[in-house]
């Protein structure tokens, strides 16, 4: 009885880890290189019409939108390759290797050095010191890579015909990867959690939640007239967002009763 009780486990557990195998799959398949971009053949960011000083701003401003996401993508790096050092799952952590690839890669199109977007560093600094692996999944993967697909979107429709719009197209895939196989061990790592680890993520997401509204609403000076003339849309947008890690916590089986939202 004890061996089929055993043996039972052993088919669940991998059953359960089949997904994220899934994702380690794809993820190699979907590999590509910085090479790989149309360099040479398209202009790199939309080329500004207009006079000098139009053109200077336009640059300004697509400088510090390529500086927040080398931001994103070097604490995207710190926080998978905590992932791949603390996962103990071993299917967990071929997948991981994959992701602390792609999110090096990202930061190879080097972007421009502008003003960076202090919440977002702060947003990072408690995903890298949460308490659980949990808590960490959640944030970075289920929450983080989630919402960030639809700015990607955004910037390669703002960019078209450009190497720009080629390097989000990627990142949206490679996003996608990240989050599906986040989903996946999470659903895992949520079926042997016990309730205090759960009720302490949702905690956790509470106290985040604050900070991710004050980056949401962040612009750089660059962006700052924009930031004033789309505040509404901004949010809106928000408020899609945090509504989306609350049907996806949901999903995963979490009590959301407690989540507090903060719009403001
Ligand atoms: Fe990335
Ligand atoms: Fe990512």
């Amino acid at each position: 009885m004890a061996t089929e009780q055993v043996i039972d486990r052993d088919h669940l557990e991998r059953e359960a880890f089949a997904g994220v195998l899934r994702f380690y799959e794809l993820a190699k398949r979907q590999e590509w290189q910085v090479r790989d971009l149309p360099w040479g053949e398209l202009p790199p960011i939309p080329e500004g019409k207009g006079s000098a000083q139009r053109q200077a701003r336009r640059k300004d401003m697509w400088r510090s939108v390529l500086t927040q996401q080398l931001q994103a993508d070097m604490l995207a790096c710190e926080m998978s390759s905590q992932l791949l050092n603390i996962a103990p799952d071993p299917e967990a952590k071929l997948y991981y290797s994959t992701m602390v690839q792609d999110e090096s890669r990202h930061t190879e199109e080097a972007g421009g050095t502008a003003e960076r977007d202090p919440h977002l560093d702060e947003l990072a600094h408690m995903t890298l010191e949460a308490d659980t692996l949990e808590e960490k999944v959640f944030q970075m993967q289920v929450f983080y890579e989630r919402l960030i697909i639809s700015r990607f979107r955004l910037i390669a429709r703002a960019s078209r015909g450009t190497v720009l719009e080629d390097v989000c197209n990627r990142l949206t895939t490679d996003d996608g990867i990240h989050h599906g196989a986040g989903m996946a061990y999470e659903k895992v790592l949520l079926q042997n959690a016990d309730k205090k680890t759960k009720r302490n993520l949702v905690e956790a997401a509470n106290r985040l939640l604050p900070i991710f509204v004050e980056h949401a609403l962040w612009r750089p000076k660059e962006r700052a007239f924009i930031g004033n003339t789309m505040r509404s849309r901004d949010i809106e947008r928000l408020r899609e967002d945090i509504e989306i890690g609350v049907r996806l916590a949901e999903s995963l089986g979490l009590d959301v009763s407690d989540v507090d939202l903060p719009f403001p």
